[in-house]
């Protein structure tokens, strides 16, 4: 009998790489999908028709629907993806961030619960870095304190937390997996580091004249998204089920994501002056490329996220440079060079990408 897995938040960066991964497995893949106005399911589209993933209306706020749809599909596994993933946007939209991110848990957990299945079905919960907010040590592992610093973190604190006790309260395969920064081509582009190989790409290509961003000294913890959905489904294999760091162990700051960036677009970036003055600057034409928007500031930041991923390698033989940092910035700009010289071609703006791609993106 083929395996069935529901993922909730299937047409995300991580849902759209898990599909294609337990599809390659040879499971049976049930996704859960918002209706909407437009359709906007790009990074799914190439799956759509494969007789082995098959699409449900849902949503993380409406329990009937997600009864009925838990109730119907009877999934071996279910990987809750769905959230309001930006930190950001959690500012603006604090209570609807609550209901999806929090309450959108115990509603999944229930719905396996009041449908009979509590003894048949592992769950795997999105959990977040963003946990250990207004950091208490470095790096951090399964055991550090968390310290929520945002609307964001703190519903995925009582998500994770909901998820520990349905697993102690009715003895549920139920775990978490605390992922930290992972990004990919897919990534959505108000993430800084999509926005960030965006703009260097359509910098390079003359389509934008100047990158601004917020806070260029944070510091993250970022891994390739590809990797990480294998861990996801690692976690759901173990023979009990628990909690684990998902990280690289390796830490940035977006000003170093920034100038990397750059390079591989073919510009060389020198950074001067300090907080808000701060400018990334075009060595060869002198040209200020980057600048701070105070816009982009948050009302609290988390600024020092780092890793420890070794029980991951322990227990579930994970590797987590798989993917280094220098591999992942690079696979990113090489895509969106490629997106950006393809709107130049249909605005009739020629761009010889292919000697770009030897001398710029070229490692
Ligand atoms: P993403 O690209 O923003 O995708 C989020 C998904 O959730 C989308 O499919 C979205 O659907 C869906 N969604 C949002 N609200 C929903 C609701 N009320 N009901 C049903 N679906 C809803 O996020 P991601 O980067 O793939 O992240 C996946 C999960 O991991 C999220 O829970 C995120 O918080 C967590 N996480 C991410 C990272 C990271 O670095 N990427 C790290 C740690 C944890 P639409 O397409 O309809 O908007
Ligand atoms: N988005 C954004 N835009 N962030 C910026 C900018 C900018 O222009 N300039 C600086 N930053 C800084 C933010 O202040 C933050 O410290 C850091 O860059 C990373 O921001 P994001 O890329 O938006 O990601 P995040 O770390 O807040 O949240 C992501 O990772 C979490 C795991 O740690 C999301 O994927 C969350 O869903 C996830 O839980």
């Amino acid at each position: 009998m083929k395996k069935k897995a529901l993922i909730t938040g299937v047409t995300g960066q991580d849902g759209s790489y898990l599909s294609e991964f337990l599809l390659e497995k040879g499971y049976d893949v049930h996704g859960l999908i918002r209706r909407s106005s437009v359709d906007f399911r790009q990074r799914i589209a190439h799956l759509e028709g494969n007789p082995n993933f098959h699409l449900h209306y849902g949503d993380l706020t409406d329990s009937s629907g997600l009864i009925a749809v838990i109730g119907e599909v009877r999934p071996d596994e279910i990987y809750n993806l769905a959230a309001q993933s930006h930190v950001q946007v959690s500012f603006d939209s604090p209570e609807y961030t609550a209901d999806t991110d929090a309450v959108g848990v115990l509603r999944i957990l229930e719905a396996v619960r009041v449908t009979g299945q509590k003894d048949n079905c592992r769950i795997y919960q999105a959990s977040t870095s963003e946990l250990y907010g207004k950091v208490e040590e470095v790096p951090q592992n399964e055991e550090t304190p968390f310290h929520p610093y945002s609307p964001y973190a703190v519903a995925k604190q009582y998500g994770y937390w909901i998820v520990k006790e349905y697993r102690d309260a009715y003895g549920m395969f139920a775990c978490n997996g605390i992922l930290f920064n992972h990004e990919s081509e897919r990534r959505g582009e108000t993430f800084v580091t999509r926005k960030i190989t965006l703009a260097a790409s359509r910098i390079a290509q003359g389509k934008q004249d100047k990158l601004y961003l917020g806070n260029m000294s944070s510091l993250r913890d970022w891994g390739y998204a590809k990797d990480y959905v294998e861990c996801m489904w690692l976690i759901l294999q173990n023979e009990k089920p628990d909690d684990f760091v998902i990280a690289t162990g390796v830490q940035h700051s977006v000003r170093e994501f920034a100038q990397l960036a750059f390079k591989y677009a073919g510009i060389d970036l020198e950074f001067t002056g300090e907080g808000a003055d701060e400018k990334g600057i075009d060595k060869a034409s002198g040209r200020v490329l980057v600048e701070v928007n105070p816009d982009f500031y948050r009302p609290t930041d988390v600024v020092n996220l780092l890793g420890d991923p070794a029980k991951a390698k322990r227990i579930l033989g994970w590797n987590p440079q798989k993917t280094s940092f220098d591999e992942l910035v690079h696979l990113m700009v090489e895509h969106d060079m490629r997106q950006v010289a393809q709107e130049r071609a249909s605005e009739h703006v020629t761009f010889n990408l292919e000697e770009y791609l030897e001398r710029g993106v070229k490692k």
